[in-house]
C-alpha cells in the first residue's frame, strides 16, 4: 500500500459508499481488509450499528484504530485477523452491509465471498470495488490477478449472492463497483 494520502487520492470513499447503497442503514457492517480505514471511517456515519473491520496487517489495524480514536468514533471494532484462515469472526447473518473493497484479487475469492454470504443477513448488501483492468491505472494489482467485473459477478453468484447493480462510482475513475445481496431463503 502507498501512503494513506496517496492511496486515498485515487478514489472518493464517501461517494463510493453512497453509490453502493451504504446509506442510512440500520445494523452492523463487516469489512474485509480495512487497510488505512479509508472506508471504515466513512461507513460509521452511514449506519446505526457497529462497523467490524479486520485486517491481517497489524500496521493497518493500528492505523485504523488511531484514526477512529482521533475522530472520537466509538462504533468501530478493528481486529487483526486473517479472514482466509479464521473468517471475519462475526456471527452468521449479523451484518446489514459487507465491504469487499480492493480485495477480490486474493487467492480464493469464492471462499471470501462465501464468508461474506455467511455473515450477511437476508437482504443485506455486499459492496465490491476493484481497480479497472481496461485502462491504465496509477496502482492496483498486476493485471494477471486483477479480477474482471464479470468474473467477480460469477464468483459472487457461485457463493450464493445475487447481483443487484453496477453503478458508476463518482470521482473514482480507476475503479468499478458492484452491489450484491443475500437473497431471502
Ligand atoms: C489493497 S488493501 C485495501 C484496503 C481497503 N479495503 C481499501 O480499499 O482502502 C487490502 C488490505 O487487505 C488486507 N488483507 C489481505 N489479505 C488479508 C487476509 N487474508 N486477512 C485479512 N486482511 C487481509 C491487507 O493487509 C490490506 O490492508
Amino acid at each position: 500500500m502507498p501512503a494513506a494520502a496517496q492511496w486515498e487520492s485515487y478514489f472518493q470513499a464517501d461517494g463510493i459508499l453512497e453509490a453502493l447503497g451504504c446509506v442510512r442503514l440500520s445494523g452492523d457492517v463487516a469489512e474485509f481488509g480495512c487497510g488505512y480505514g479509508t472506508f471504515t471511517i466513512a461507513a460509521v456515519r452511514r449506519v446505526s450499528g457497529i462497523v467490524y473491520a479486520t485486517d491481517i496487517d497489524p500496521l493497518m489495524v493500528g492505523a485504523t484504530i488511531a484514526r477512529a480514536s482521533r475522530a472520537g468514533i466509538r462504533n468501530i471494532v478493528v481486529e487483526q485477523r486473517d479472514f482466509v484462515s479464521e473468517g471475519c469472526g462475526r456471527p452468521d447473518q449479523s451484518a446489514s452491509y459487507v465491504m469487499l473493497f480492493n480485495i477480490l484479487h486474493i487467492e480464493d475469492p469464492v471462499g471470501l465471498l462465501r464468508e461474506a454470504f455467511r455473515v450477511a443477513r437476508a437482504g443485506a448488501i455486499v459492496g465490491v470495488i476493484h481497480w479497472r483492468h481496461d485502462i491504465e491505472t496509477p496502482r492496483g494489482p498486476p493485471l494477471g490477478i486483477r479480477p474482471r467485473p464479470a468474473q467477480c459477478r460469477a464468483w459472487a453468484e457461485k457463493a450464493g449472492l445475487r447481483w443487484l447493480m453496477s453503478p458508476q462510482l463518482p470521482d473514482s475513475p480507476w475503479h468499478w463497483g458492484m452491489m450484491f445481496t443475500r437473497p431471502a431463503e
